[in-house]
């Protein structure tokens, strides 16, 4: 029962002290109760909470979606939608997919999330659960597996590969399932989050953008969890020079206040006025959190979370040597994944670590997920390394 937090730190209602590596699921990029963006969100709240972005303009909010369309990566002139969760994000980039194409279909991954409202929960792919008893979904998905190199479905390995988890939309689905020119977008996380933090290979890119081109399909790129600096890029799509036509980004966005943003290319975003709206989206307390964000992270916190994250992993390189319940050691910047031997083993580990006062994360079905706020300090890191490796000792 969580009473307050400040920095990477959250105290619960009994005064216990926790090192929070979770950040509200990633959430809050410059920790709990950042000085500068309480002052931002205070300001705003007692000038303006809420006129609807629909009908009235505010200046913070074309300010935000200046930035943002200036930090897309890809350059080129955009156009920026406002909304107030991840999934919000995603449903825009799937409309817009259809409204600017023309076409109705998509292509994503299996083991993804994009949310839980229908559209995006008929691209989420990562447990049953979340899908059992709630169809039938938006129609004309097709699943394919995504690009992971440990489990690769086509029995490859990642230096002698040719991207056969691409190639299989030519070779395959669009002979057989469905014609490419039917297909709105590939929908696609950079970093695969919920599915098990999973980094793909830079050719993975390179190749979907190459099918894309060949048949006018639009690229999303679900930055929902993987965007706003927490891999040490402002955007996981930079680290593989991988250019979206779409790029949905939430979480991190404004610290904990809740706000999405549906970045696109401006030709690409030509839907009329009224064609997609929300009376929340872009509301100015949030714009206001997340305007306070964005500085602070070009100031200092995606440096910082390059840093921080490669010293901790460079610690962590030698866990699958060391520990024969490790397999391995993934992640770029502050968004790492330690996939471990069994599900019971990684439950084991989220439990006694939050009775060592460490608060973690699964995700996938044998990983431990980092993704700390963005301001963990050197010496926190090593109490959550400290931590870990005790407890995969006793293991
Ligand atoms: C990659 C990705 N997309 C979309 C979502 C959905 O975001 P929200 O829960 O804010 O709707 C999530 C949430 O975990 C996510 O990780």
């Amino acid at each position: 029962m969580v009473d307050r937090g400040e920095g990477a730190i959250v105290i619960d209602v009994d005064g216990n002290r926790f090192l929070d590596c979770n950040a509200g699921i990633a959430v809050v990029a410059t920790g709990h109760c950042h000085p500068r963006v309480v002052r931002a969100i205070q300001e705003q709240a007692a000038r303006l909470i809420h006129m609807s972005g629909t009908d009235f303009y505010y200046e913070g909010m074309v300010a935000l979606a200046e930035k943002l369309a200036a930090l897309a990566p890809g350059g080129g002139p955009r156009r920026v939608y406002f909304g107030n969760s991840g999934t919000e994000a995603i449903e825009c980039a799937l409309k817009l997919a259809r409204y600017h194409t023309g076409r109705d279909k998509f292509i994503g991954f299996l083991n993804s999330f994009h949310g839980r409202t229908l559209g995006s929960l008929a691209l989420t792919s990562s447990k049953y659960v979340q899908r059992a008893r709630m169809g039938p979904f938006m129609p004309g998905v097709t699943h394919i597996p995504y690009a992971n190199c440990l489990r690769c479905d086509y029995g490859q390995r990642v230096e002698t590969c040719h991207v056969e988890c691409v190639k299989v939309l030519e070779n395959r689905i669009f002979k057989t399932i469905v014609p490419a020119n039917e297909v709105a977008a590939i929908v696609v996380e950079p970093v695969q989050g919920e599915g098990g933090y999973v980094v793909p290979p830079r050719k993975f890119f390179d190749e979907l953008a190459a099918v894309a081109r060949r048949h006018g399909i639009l690229l999303v790129a679900d930055e929902v969890q993987s965007g706003m600096g927490r891999t040490g890029r402002m955007f996981a799509s930079e680290h593989f020079e991988f250019a979206p036509d779409i790029l949905a980004t939430a979480k991190g966005i404004a610290s904990g206040m809740p706000l999405s943003a549906t970045i696109a290319r401006a030709e690409v975003m030509n839907w009329k006025p009224g064609a997609h709206a929300s009376t929340f989206g872009g509301n100015p307390v949030s714009i206001a959190a997340s305007l306070a964000t964005v500085e602070l992270l070009e100031e200092e916190l995606i440096a910082h979370a390059t840093n921080i994250g490669a010293r901790m992993q460079a610690r962590m390189h030698s866990w699958p040597a060391r520990f024969s319940q490790v397999v391995q050691v993934r992640g770029l910047g502050l968004m790492i994944g330690v996939e471990v031997s069994s599900t019971a083993l990684r439950n084991r580990l989220v439990l006694e670590s939050f009775e060592r006062g460490l608060l973690i994360l699964g995700c996938g079905d044998t990983t431990i997920r980092l993704s700390p706020p963005l301001v963990i300090t050197e010496t926190q890191s090593d109490f959550c390394l400290d931590t870990l490796e005790a407890l995969l000792g006793d293991a």
